[in-house]
């Protein structure tokens, strides 16, 4: 008699944390886009020759936000760029905390791009990631957005992506704490160039392969969506996925080509969306890099189906699918956001001094993980 109460005690707290629900097999039947759920796949919904899907491709810039990134690269490489419906391109920008102009990332938000989390601290010590708790990942990614929402002054609700600094995603703990944030899709899960998988739900279990350095969640997220990042072959044939880390070297011309074939090949396939990391250290060490990804950039122009979208546009297509021919590029204008752009001088914990941008009155201490809104006397 005991035993059974106990066992149904038991059996009672397991259903009241669905994050404990161990993801069974995705099958089409269970699993229908009109209820917010798609299996992991390589099966691309539109799959018709004459007319097949839209080639869609995010660039996606994962780094404090500040005036040179801003006036160097991201003005000049995109501000005057349309696709070929004459949309403007989007980007997504999963932004962290440090040094972060929250004045710009408005100025972003108004231009119609994406904004997303990427942590407080972004702190490279992969320890730190490894052994995080539930509520360490919840303080830096919910962190991040109130952080984001309340010094940008954009709503919370637009900011729904989220990339885990160095891809380092930690399993079931990583996605639950994104849950608990409010966010609604990964986008740091890298996978083999063979693989092609396209955004999925982890309503159910995901076929996506792990590499040794991260873990995968094993439990059900209903509703939870990752958009995986598909690596593109760099110099040797070797898997990579950021252009950085491509380490393909050459004219400006040559970094063109390679990108440009890297993206026909997917097109050529399953036509995958695609995921492309940008960071501006690729422009600072290594040579012909701006005027090789401009190339590129100019190249692509040509090809009528091939689409510059932010990762949230990408996601509103797999749930609505249509032929390139029919594909219109989501439009984001007419956003508005009130902004007193405030030059904050704040000290953050080491009693460093840093400045701080921001769009509503300055806060009493820098932002930081545990105080996210920098009120006094934490
Ligand atoms: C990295 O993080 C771990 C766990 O939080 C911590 O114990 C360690 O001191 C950190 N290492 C450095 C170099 O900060
Ligand atoms: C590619 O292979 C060549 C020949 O083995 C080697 O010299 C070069 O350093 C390699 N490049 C990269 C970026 O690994």
């Amino acid at each position: 008699m005991k035993l059974a109460v106990l066992v149904i005690l038991c059996s009672l707290s397991v259903y009241a944390h669905p994050s404990l629900k161990a993801a069974e097999i995705c099958t089409a039947d269970k699993c229908k886009i009109e209820d917010d759920c798609r299996c992991s796949s390589r099966i691309n919904p539109i799959n018709n020759a004459d007319d097949p899907a839209p080639q869609l491709i995010a660039i996606t810039v994962s780094e404090s936000i500040v005036q040179t990134l801003y006036d160097n690269y991201l003005q000049p490489l995109f501000f005057d760029r349309t696709n070929p419906d004459g949309s403007p391109v989007g980007l997504t920008f999963y932004v962290p905390h440090e040094y972060t102009d929250y004045y710009l990332v408005q100025d972003l938000y108004l231009r119609g791009y994406e904004i997303g989390d990427h942590s407080i601290t972004k702190t490279p010590n992969q320890t730190y990631w490894r052994e995080a708790t539930p509520d360490d990942l919840e303080q830096e990614f919910s962190g991040q957005k109130t952080i984001i929402s309340t010094f940008a002054n954009i709503p919370a609700e637009d900011i729904v992506g989220v990339r885990t600094p160095q891809l380092q995603i930690e399993g079931d703990t990583s996605i639950n704490a994104y849950v608990t944030s409010g966010l609604g899709y990964d986008n740091s899960w890298p996978t083999y160039s063979t693989e092609r998988i396209l955004p999925y739900t982890l309503t159910y279990a995901s076929n996506q392969k792990c590499s040794a350095t991260i873990q995968c969640p094993k439990d059900s997220h209903p509703n939870f969506w990752v958009a995986p990042i598909t690596n593109i072959k760099g110099a040797n044939n070797t898997e990579c996925n950021s252009l950085a880390t491509c380490l393909v070297a050459g004219t400006a011309d040559e970094i063109a080509t390679w990108l440009y074939n890297e993206v026909d090949a997917v097109r050529n396939d399953n036509r995958e969306p695609l995921t492309l990391r940008l960071d501006s250290y690729w422009f600072l060490f290594t040579e012909n890099s701006y005027e090789g990804f401009v190339a590129f950039l100019d190249k692509i122009k040509s090809l009528d189906d091939v689409f510059l979208v932010s990762v949230q546009d990408i996601l509103q297509w797999i749930k609505n699918p249509v032929s390139a021919s029919q594909y219109k590029v989501p439009d984001h204008s007419g956003r508005t956001a009130d902004c007193h752009k405030i030059s904050c001088r704040l000290m953050n914990e080491d009693n460093q001094e840093r400045y701080m941008m921001s769009c509503v009155p300055c806060p009493a201490v820098y932002p930081w993980k545990g105080n996210p809104l920098g009120e006094a006397s934490k």
